[in-house]
């Protein structure tokens, strides 16, 4: 008899360390109450049927023709139902699967890896298996190795255990335990781009600048240390600063765009205590750093009228959170 059971997980921010995580430095991220939800059925064949309904206003545009086709926005998600279904000893089964992706794509929030995710906590558990939190992040590095080339793996752990996590590689993940969260709001450039793209020329450029990025690895391995700690002493005026100076190492390797410096600049104009591009960069979304959710308000306002499109998101704690009642507890 066939189960069905669904999933959801999160998208994330990124406030600290993008790209450099890639070399080594350590990030801080959180996950963000925007989702992807998977409804898994299992199935007798070895077929794996995937339906997807991904809004076109999520994809955005995009200058660099980054235009992601539905193969290659399909096959992550493909990869991510098979690995987990030869993971359960299950190689001559399949699964249908519908996925709803909430958050927007190319825009540096964690989409895919958040359906990554979902896919496998929801494809696990319509085969009667609850996997813990590290065995889902796991999992879920070979679509996003499809998709990304060489992934940190700090989307995929976000998404995974929620909250605020200080990561260093996929096998050392800490979560932090803070007393107040900073009130962050999160403002789209709508300008999309590609992720492996932009990684790919990071990482090239690493390779021929050696002893450059060698000092920016420290110094953006120094700001998320102190990042951490300006977290756990709720100090928004130091996390801030953090931000601007990380914004500038990632101006200086040349992955901002003009549509981020601008948000940046009105974001910080508007009052942010600190402000920076999130995530891969050459469009997507920035951060800003905010004295409350009254000031994130105003701020939002005005980055509307200079193109963005803001979003008041909150953190999300519980990360991929799956169940077998028809997936109603998780909308
Ligand atoms: O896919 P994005 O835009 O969320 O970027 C992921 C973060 C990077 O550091 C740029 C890449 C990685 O794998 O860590």
């Amino acid at each position: 008899m066939s189960k069905y059971a669904s999933a959801r997980a999160p998208g994330k921010i990124i406030l600290t360390g993008e790209h450099f995580v890639v070399l080594g430095a350590p990030a801080v991220a959180a996950a963000v109450n925007l989702y992807a939800f998977a409804t898994a059925q299992s199935t007798s064949g070895r077929r794996l049927k995937v339906e997807a309904n991904i809004p076109l206003s999520l994809v955005g545009r995009d200058e660099n023709k980054f235009q992601p086709d539905t193969k290659e926005l399909l096959e992550p998600f493909r990869l991510a139902a098979r690995d987990s279904l030869d993971y359960l000893g299950k190689r001559t089964r399949g699964v249908s699967l519908e996925v709803d992706c909430q958050i927007p794509i190319g825009a540096g929030l964690g989409s895919s890896a958040a359906t990554s995710v979902a896919i496998i906590a929801a494809t696990s558990r319509a085969y009667g298996e609850n996997l813990d939190k590290k065995q889902i992040c796991q999992l879920a590095f070979g679509p996003e190795s499809y998709l990304h080339g060489s992934p940190s793996g700090v989307d995929h752990a976000t998404s995974t255990y929620g909250g605020i996590i200080q990561f260093s590689k996929p096998d050392n993940v800490k979560q932090l335990r803070l007393d107040k969260l900073p009130s962050l709001l999160v403002c789209d450039t709508n300008v999309h781009r590609s992720t492996k793209r932009l990684v790919g020329s990071v990482v090239k450029r690493a390779r021929r600048d050696t002893d450059l990025f060698k000092s920016h690895v420290h110094d953006v391995s120094e700001i998320s240390f102190s990042a951490v700690r300006a977290l756990k002493r709720g100090d928004d005026r130091e996390l801030g600063d953090l931000m601007n100076k990380n914004h500038e190492l990632l101006v200086e390797i040349g992955v901002s765009h003009p549509s981020l410096d601008r948000l940046v600049t009105a974001a910080r104009r508007a009052g942010a205590i600190g402000a920076k591009m999130t995530g891969a960069g050459g469009g997507g979304c920035i951060i800003a750093l905010c004295k409350n959710d009254e000031a994130a308000l105003k701020i939002g306002s005005v980055l509307r009228r200079v193109d963005g499109t803001p979003y008041m998101v909150s953190l999300d704690p519980s990360g991929a959170v799956s169940s077998t009642d028809g997936g109603t507890a998780l909308k």
